[in-house]
């Protein structure tokens, strides 16, 4: 067992796994689904999803790695069985497509973190343009200042980077990537926050951001909510199974588990709390009452354009910054996400990982070229007709989004009638030796068994009508 590899100790195995759970998901799309979910009773929504809905499923998931030490499909084989090990395929397939797409994003943060640290991205008078271009153009090897504006050549950069990191192995490699990469996070974050409540205009921000607007409380609101957890905490799909398979025995499960889902909702709420500020900034600054802050525009148009505001100083120290920490936080994620499936080669096929890490990672580079491709280059990806003139992108990020829920509530029922509730119990008093008598044992046991099955089951349901039909054509 011991040639897998493990965690150092419990400060190693929180950092990875925080660092897992904090990516895009966290500073990119949580700002954005706030603003245009009613502020704080989205804030609400998610909270009570990540208390009710993620923190079991977090430690379950956990639990299940470290008792049966092995990888996702591993796992679940160990435990169930070799039909409950398709339970397990599926996560890591689910894990592939997700990294297939989310490389893509990270391609472009990178992109745009040289081309604003290093480049003159700042001095671009139209970002939209830029933007529109940037995605477009992907094979464009044209440079601007010596820098290339090739999304693709940033993809290919970002994905080798995950993949180096990861081929060093547990201990060396993603962790000690992790405990430089997470403290980092969080000073440039609390860094930007301070600066962007000191400008003009920010408490307009922060009071958009925070104060709930119940007339956009919908039933999308819920659905919204509770996808973004399950994606944010990395949920659903293995990868806390893999990394839970990494964790020694003497480390309290339940704690950590605690210590990493509030590490994670601490993160999205403070990216709120530093883009709201800024954009309402700008708003000002631009003398108009809104700008769009939906989707991709937010960190690629907007912000952009708020720190050429800055100055050609200021905006590139502050942009700079900005763009370093999405690719912290993307390259934390990126790491576990490539881990799921190397785990699962080299410990069914007894692969080596360093082979595996390049196979596995150029082959989802490889899936990710249409997605890349759907922002323009290829019109018929750009605009999906079965799916509401969406385009591919969207798509395999909505796919993979039901798949965890759908992950999610299969673990529960997993748990529940193969493994055994006493068994979770078991492998979670290990390392907690109050856990038997203890609160937290009784609401993982509800909530495992009766809880989380049926709402994730009934909610993954009315988002799959609802993505393909609207759920609104229903009622
Ligand atoms: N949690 C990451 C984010 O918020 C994405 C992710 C999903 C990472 C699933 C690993 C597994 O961006």
């Amino acid at each position: 067992m011991s040639s897998r590899g493990n965690f150092s100790g419990r400060i190693g195995f929180i950092l990875a796994a925080a660092g897992s759970a904090v990516g895009l998901g966290n500073i990119w799309k949580f700002p954005y689904l706030a603003g245009q979910n009613g502020g704080a009773v989205f804030l609400f929504i998610y909270l009570i999803c990540i208390f009710l809905l993620c923190y079991p499923v977090m430690a379950g998931e956990i639990a299940i790695g470290r008792k049966a030490g092995s990888d996702a499909y591993g796992s679940y084989h160990k435990l169930g069985g070799k039909n409950w090990g398709y339970l397990g395929l599926f996560g890591i397939l689910a894990g592939i497509f997700i990294l297939s797409f989310y490389n893509v994003v990270a391609g472009w943060a990178f992109g745009y973190f040289l081309h604003i640290a290093f480049g003159d991205l700042l001095l671009e008078p139209d970002f939209g343009s830029f933007f529109s271009f940037f995605v477009n153009d992907v094979l464009d090897v044209s440079s601007t200042k010596g820098l290339t504006n090739s999304n693709f050549l940033f993809s290919l950069m970002f994905m080798a980077i995950t993949a180096v990191i990861v081929s060093q192995g547990i201990q060396k490699g993603i962790e000690a990537a992790n405990k430089i990469m997470m403290p980092a996070l969080y000073a440039i974050l609390i860094g930007i926050i301070i600066y962007s409540l000191t400008l003009p205009n920010a408490i307009s921000g922060v009071k958009f951001y925070l104060i709930p607007d119940f007339a956009e409380l919908k039933i999308q609101t819920v659905f919204e909510g509770l996808k973004q957890a399950f994606f944010s905490l990395s949920l659903g799909m293995g990868a806390l199974i893999t990394y839970g398979s990494y964790l020694k025995k003497s480390e309290n499960i339940t704690s950590s588990a605690a210590v990493i889902s509030l590490a994670d909702t601490t993160v999205a709420f403070l990216s709120g709390l530093m883009v709201f500020p800024l954009v309402h900034f700008l708003q000002y600054k631009l003398q108009v009452t809104e700008v769009a802050t939906a989707g991709p525009p937010l960190i690629f148009i907007v912000l952009p354009q708020i720190f050429h505001e800055m100055g050609p100083v200021l905006g590139r120290i502050v942009g700079g910054s900005f763009f370093l920490l999405v690719c912290f936080a993307a390259l934390t994620s990126t790491i576990s996400l490539l881990e799921v499936p190397v785990a699962y080669l080299v410990d069914q096929k007894k692969m080596k990982r360093k082979n595996v890490v390049w196979g596995i990672a150029l082959l989802i580079f490889i899936l990710g070229l249409p997605i890349m491709a759907s922002q323009g280059m290829i019109p018929a990806l750009n605009k999906l007709p079965f799916y509401k003139g969406q385009d591919f992108l969207v798509f395999v990020a909505d796919m993979c989004d039901i798949s965890l829920t759908i992950g999610g509530c299969l673990m529960c029922l997993f748990i529940t009638y193969r493994w055994k509730i006493h068994n979770m119990d078991e492998e979670l008093s290990i390392g907690n030796e109050n856990y038997m008598n203890s609160f937290v044992r009784k609401y993982l046991n509800f909530t495992i068994q009766y809880v989380c099955p049926v709402l994730l089951g009934v909610l993954s349901v009315m988002v799959i009508i609802d993505k393909f039909f609207g759920i609104e054509n229903l009622f």
